[in-house]
């Protein structure tokens, strides 16, 4: 991170460097309001609150998206951006109904997941009963849902914060819980990466443009069982060189699918995944890997997606995990905004991702979060 770019805290006599920002002022366009500590946000909350009103007077009171802030908008005057993408105001959080269960997260002021963190470390990969086999296919054949639902609403003029309601409501519908809302404090419930975007993009009021390409990655929580699937799609006509990266990205999941069963090492994934994205001239993100996946979000085995990879754990049926490859036209290295969330690549060329949760089965695995009609191809192949 350039650390010589932090804001500095607005509270009056401090001068810590300050990351976190009022969300209210994110929410409403309001460049700035930069603070060290949740203390010091407190501590100036009775003159700082000031400032959402006079927001509220220069912006329509009616429920129209602030598209004139957004204009504007640059909540962190000190970042450097490494492309194009910008942020955009965000919309107000969506709730979830109280019939619906929960993750511990949900309901936790920094979305701490302590059922997660009580494992952390271990390296200890769950064999799943039948029972709990049956609970994860129910909630990715919902995750599946969920997302066909977000595809069917990607056009040209869409907001990414629209394809976050989508996929809300399409959750809420199918008794989900939308796992990424509140986990570690995320604002939404799913990420959208728009081009150089690696992944965990927050969806905002963003319209999407021609030519550019969106990750949707979609994640639910039904029944206490989480369901994770992403696809990159297209947004009107794209380049040819998208048009490749998306192609091979897909490759290297299908290739390494087509390589899972019992008795393979979890390493070998990132060496299947990194040679097809390498003879193609791409390159392969090392920072985020694919994850066990069950009643926890995020668990053992953690699955690299590069070469040489010192990962630990062997194919067993009864695993559940993701394989999610990240390829970049350029440089693997990736940076991350001020909003501790949106991972970008360094040179800001393109990047792609897919991603499917698999159950480990006797003689290879089952895509539980596969696409159930058009014989199973990704978004961005339909005609
Ligand atoms: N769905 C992502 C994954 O594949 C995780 C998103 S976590 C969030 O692991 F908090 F960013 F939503
Ligand atoms: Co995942
Ligand atoms: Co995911």
């Amino acid at each position: 991170m350039a650390a010589a770019e932090t804001a500095v805290c607005e509270t009056d006599g401090c001068s810590n460097p300050a990351r976190l920002q009022c969300p209210k002022c994110l929410q409403l366009g309001i460049p700035g309001s930069f603070f060290c500590t949740q203390d010091c946000f407190k501590g100036s909350w009775g003159s700082h609150k000031k400032l959402h009103k006079v927001a509220n007077i220069k912006s329509p009171e009616s429920g129209a998206p602030p598209t004139q802030s957004a204009q504007n908008y640059n909540p962190w005057p000190g970042y450097r951006f490494t492309g194009k993408i910008r942020p955009f105001p965000l919309s107000a959080k969506r709730e979830v109904p109280d019939h619906i269960p929960r993750p511990d997260y949900a309901d936790h002021a920094e979305g701490v997941p302590s059922s997660e963190l009580a494992l952390k470390g271990s390296t200890q990969i769950r064999v799943l009963s039948d029972e709990e086999i049956e609970g994860m296919r129910v909630a990715c054949r919902l995750g599946r849902e969920v997302l066909d639902a977000a595809a069917a609403a990607i056009t040209v003029g869409v907001t990414t914060d629209e394809i976050d309601r989508v996929v809300h409501e399409a959750s809420v519908d199918r008794e989900c819980y939308p796992s990424p809302l509140n986990y570690y404090t995320f604002p939404k419930s799913c990420c959208t990466s728009v081009n150089e975007v690696i992944c965990h993009g927050i969806p905002d009021l963003r319209p999407l443009q021609d030519g550019d390409i969106v990750n949707v990655d979609v994640t639910v929580c039904h029944r206490g069982f989480h369901g994770d699937l992403n696809e990159t799609i297209f947004v009107g006509k794209v380049d040819d060189d998208s048009k490749k990266l998306v192609r091979v990205t897909h490759e290297c999941l299908t290739k390494a699918i087509d390589a899972v069963k019992p008795g393979v090492r979890y390493r070998e994934v990132g060496n299947i995944i990194q040679k097809h994205a390498q003879a193609n001239g791409f390159s392969v993100v090392k920072t985020y890997c694919g994850h066990g996946i069950n009643q926890l979000f995020h668990t053992a085995p953690s699955v690299p997606h590069y070469a040489k990879n010192k990962a630990i754990g062997v194919m067993k049926p009864g695993h559940t995990f993701t394989i999610e490859p990240m390829i970049s036209a350029g440089t693997w290295r990736d940076d991350t905004w001020p909003d501790n969330w949106t991972a970008v690549t360094v040179d800001g060329k393109r990047s792609a991702q897919f991603e499917q949760t698999l159950l480990v089965t006797d003689t290879g695995c089952d895509i539980l979060t596969r696409r159930r009609d058009r014989d199973g191809q990704p978004y961005f192949m339909d005609g």
